[in-house]
């Protein structure tokens, strides 16, 4: 893959530690609630990337997850969860076209499972709460990669539990690639010029684990912003146009994106795939579990910190004793960036136009709606044995999608999809939403009607979920599930392997 470098797959600290002259004194811009600065900076550690072993279109990919020791903060010993690693996991590279087989063994002591969040696949493959993996076990999904070239993620999804799951470190991004990516020209060269950039945020107990409390309401809301898996990380810049692939790891946390100086960056990807053109921006949200890829131009040896703001109007969430802190007005730091060296090559301008626009056509398409409000989704929660939605078609849909919760953020995920947001209504909240998208953020009132397109691969026995992103609304059964079947045919009277039913009511964390 012409792409990825193979001499660049090292974890970043190490390799690039001694780059690091930038080592300035943090200022923490931070609000009170937002911690984690102090400290000498560290290089912004870079997953390795992860090619598998190949045979034509054939890949092999082979994903451990287990326990391990991280340190998050620095010179702080925190228990962690990762993917063939201690923490976090690989970059799994692949390319439109490749017939994908997965190992995913669970060397951990807790049954987990992992979705690939993105991808349009076979239900039997997606890794939702219906495919467990026991400790010890090996689940092997596979399937031929549908999408076009985008960053994709994976993480845990396991049923009541994936926030917690994905807090202790389960979770790893996917590139895919196609022949448009690597014809266009933009920083690709994984770890130097094109940078995965996984946000989370944490919680610490004074022995230095992490704090795995659900806060009322909020959930497992970190105070301290991390950027792959550190807190206070830097990134020395070699060239100067760089390409940081976001992603929103975070439980619950909405980040909007900004330079300390304000500087104007470019857009260029959504959640599913390239922009029809760049579009400019000074700050940008984020919401869990979406990816923004955006490029920024450097000058040789200036300094410039990406951060997070506070949204103006607090994201429409009311700013009351009555209304949990969403943490919506945080300010706070998430990476400080230095310059490429004096002699670094000059770049040219981007290509304004970088695919051709794609609409889906929803001229007759079958409209529904999904009234989201305080854990539970038309009024239901997610029940593993209940069908919500049967689509016997391979059409595009349009859902209508409200937050009916006058003070609290909700988002929405569809899985096997990608869609276009139609219209947003119902708010002041200004949010950009170009281009296709599998998560979209839904402030207080807001809807927001999708042009929904599906991977179509019937199968009446697994199904798919949509669900609130927000990972302990998820967790808390904010959440429903759809079957993709052939025309006339019905769902199964017993969905997925079988076994295992009943309702989130109760909930199920085991810490
Ligand atoms: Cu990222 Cu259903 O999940
Ligand atoms: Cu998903
Ligand atoms: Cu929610």
């Amino acid at each position: 893959m012409a792409a990825v470098d193979r001499r660049t797959f090292f974890k970043g600290a190490g390799a690039v530690a001694a780059a690091v002259v930038g080592a300035q004194v943090l200022t923490a811009c931070s609000s009170e609630s937002v911690r984690g600065y102090g400290g000498e900076p560290r290089a912004l550690p870079i997953p390795p990337a992860d090619l598998g072993s190949r045979e034509g279109t054939s890949v092999h990919f082979a994903l451990d997850a287990q326990t391990g020791e991280s340190q998050i903060l620095p010179d702080v010993t925190t228990e962690t969860w990762g993917f063939n690693g201690t923490h976090l996991g690989p970059t799994l590279v692949m390319k439109k076209g490749d017939d994908v087989h997965i190992d995913v063994t669970n060397n951990l002591d807790d049954m987990t499972t992992v979705h690939w969040h993105g991808m349009k696949l076979p239900a039997i493959a997606d890794g939702g709460p219906h495919s467990p993996i026991e400790p010890g076990q090996t689940w092997s999904p596979t399937w031929t990669v549908a999408n076009d070239a985008a960053t994709l993620w994976y993480h845990p999804h396991t049923h009541g539990l994936t926030g917690l799951h994905a807090y202790r470190g389960l979770a790893g991004m996917i590139i895919v690639e196609d022949e448009v990516s690597e014809a266009l020209d933009l920083p690709q060269e994984y770890g130097v010029d094109d940078i995965p950039l996984v946000l989370m945020d944490h919680r610490f107990l004074d022995d230095g684990s992490l704090d795995e409390e659900d806060l009322p309401d909020l959930g497992l809301l970190g105070d301290t912003p991390t950027a792959n898996g550190i807190t206070n990380a830097h990134f020395d810049a070699t060239t100067t146009r760089v390409r940081f692939r976001v992603l929103n790891g975070s439980n619950m946390r909405f980040y909007n994106l900004a330079f300390s100086d304000e500087r104007t960056f470019q857009v260029i990807a959504s959640d599913a795939g390239f922009l029809d053109q760049t579009a400019d921006r000074t700050t940008l949200a984020i919401g869990p579990g979406e990816r923004w890829e955006i490029v920024v131009d450097l000058e040789p040896g200036e300094d410039v910190t990406l951060e997070s703001v506070g949204f103006k109007n607090n994201y429409g969430v009311p700013d009351d004793e009555f209304v949990p802190d969403f943490g919506m007005g945080d300010s706070f730091q998430l990476l400080t960036i230095t310059g490429p060296a004096e002699d670094a090559a000059q770049t040219s301008a981007l290509p304004g136009v970088l695919v051709k626009s794609s609409e889906p056509d929803t001229i007759d398409a079958p409209e529904r709606t999904f009234i989201m409000n305080t854990f539970s989704i038309n009024d239901l929660q997610m029940d593993m044995q209940r069908v919500d939605v049967v689509i016997d078609h391979d059409q595009p849909e349009v859902w209508v999608v409200t937050n009916d919760n006058s003070d609290w953020p909700h988002n929405f995920h569809v899985h096997d999809a990608r869609f276009k947001v139609l219209k947003f209504e119902g708010t002041d909240v200004e949010l950009f939403n170009d281009g296709w998208k599998d998560t979209v953020g839904l402030p207080p009132g807001a809807t927001a009607t999708l042009a929904v397109e599906f991977g179509h691969y019937p199968d009446p026995q697994w199904p798919y979920m949509y669900h609130c992103h927000m990972l302990y609304h998820e967790d808390q059964g904010m959440m429903g599930q759809f079957v993709i079947v052939n025309p006339g045919e019905e769902p199964a009277a017993v969905l997925g392997a079988g076994a295992s039913s009943g309702s989130m009511a109760g909930g199920e964390h085991e810490h």
